[in-house]
């Protein structure tokens, strides 16, 4: 090979090296392509530097020179193309500190069990208990225990769903009150919540399943006063110190006298204060007294039975109770606390 040959090799390697570095796009085609132009064994540089000394000796000084400052060429540019893919591979795969954090899902407690566990906690404070009772309920502890006559105009408010075997889904939670007195001896202060069935309409105020809670004392000479102290307290406990109750005549075949107590709330509607009923309630009839299995003559008590679905529209100005079975969780996610 002459001089002039070498040195047009040299220069094409230079050329065509130039050429890859700048198109090389990983450190993995980096690698191969420096293996290619300066590895030891087979690199192209390497091969140059093998013709060397078959040139003839006064050449080889000129021709190793030429060699020698492409080959610091060419380093060069591979350590800056190396630098550069090396620190874009750096970012890509670094944390991105600026980047939003994903929300996390957080559980929440339905409104309506909301209400029903503040109610609870209000009435554990005064010594009540949980007492619970079945859904699938029989006739006489829905109905005749409870002193509903046969076929009398207030089980129309009472119609359900009958189930093979004779029981009914119970259409409150008044049954329980027996279930109590049968099965523990006076003094009885228990709170029962509990799921009621009935045949309503599913409309903004109404739901064909439902949730109630039960109040009730049994005692030696309970009166209508412990009922209104009781109440009353629970009212202002429960919306707000200064709240006004009052209670009207009304009708159960379970209480006698029977009574609804109102509450005077400000419910945020913007019409200000105003009365609202909240439940029923009343002095526990001798006729389930003594269906329980007690003295009446000896035991007197109070009752109530209230709707936690409706308080919870009065708390959280609802309006529209089907609001609180459609399971939206935009909706449900406003009651949760994370
Ligand atoms: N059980 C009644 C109902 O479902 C509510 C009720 C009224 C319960 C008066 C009581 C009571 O314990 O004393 O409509």
């Amino acid at each position: 090979m002459t001089l002039t040959e070498f040195l047009d090799q040299v220069h094409l390697l230079r050329d065509h090296a130039a050429q890859h570095i700048d198109a090389v796009s990983t450190l993995e085609d980096w690698t191969t392509l420096r293996n290619r132009i300066v590895g030891r064994k087979s690199g192209r540089l390497s091969e140059l530097l093998a013709i060397l000394p078959t040139l003839p000796a006064d050449d080889r000084r000129t021709a190793g020179a030429a060699l020698n400052a492409v080959k610091l060429a060419i380093e060069e540019q591979l350590e800056q193309r190396r630098a550069l893919l090396a620190k874009a591979a750096a970012t890509a795969k670094s944390l991105d500190l600026t980047m939003p954090g994903r929300d996390p899902w957080c559980g929440a407690v339905h409104p309506v069990t909301l209400v029903i566990d503040e109610i609870v906690a209000i009435f554990r404070e005064i010594g009540f208990t949980i007492a619970l009772g079945p859904e699938a309920e029989s006739d006489w502890y829905n109905f005749g225990a409870l002193n509903f006559p046969p076929n009398h105009p207030a089980m129309d408010l009472h119609d359900t769903l009958y189930l093979e075997g004779g029981s009914l889904l119970r259409t409150h939670t008044s049954p329980v009150q027996v279930r109590t007195m049968q099965q523990y001896r006076p003094p009885i202060r228990v709170l029962a919540p509990g799921r009621v069935y009935r045949r309503d309409f599913f409309d903004a105020t109404h739901a064909p399943a439902f949730e109630q809670i039960e109040g009730l004392a049994i005692d030696e000479g309970i009166s209508f006063s412990d009922l209104k102290a009781t109440l009353s307290y629970f009212a202002r406990r429960f919306y707000g110190g200064a709240t006004r109750t009052r209670f009207g005549p009304s009708f159960f075949p379970f209480t006698e006298p029977s009574a609804q107590m109102d509450v005077e709330v400000d419910l945020g509607d913007g019409r200000g204060k105003r009365w609202i009923e909240i439940m029923g309630t009343g002095l526990v009839h001798p006729a389930v007294i003594e269906a329980a299995g007690l003295d009446s003559e000896r035991w007197s008590g109070w009752a109530f039975g209230m709707g936690p679905g409706r308080i919870a529209m009065s708390r959280y100005g609802l309006p529209d109770i089907r609001l609180l079975y459609d399971s939206d969780v935009r909706f449900l996610a406003q009651f949760a606390v994370c």
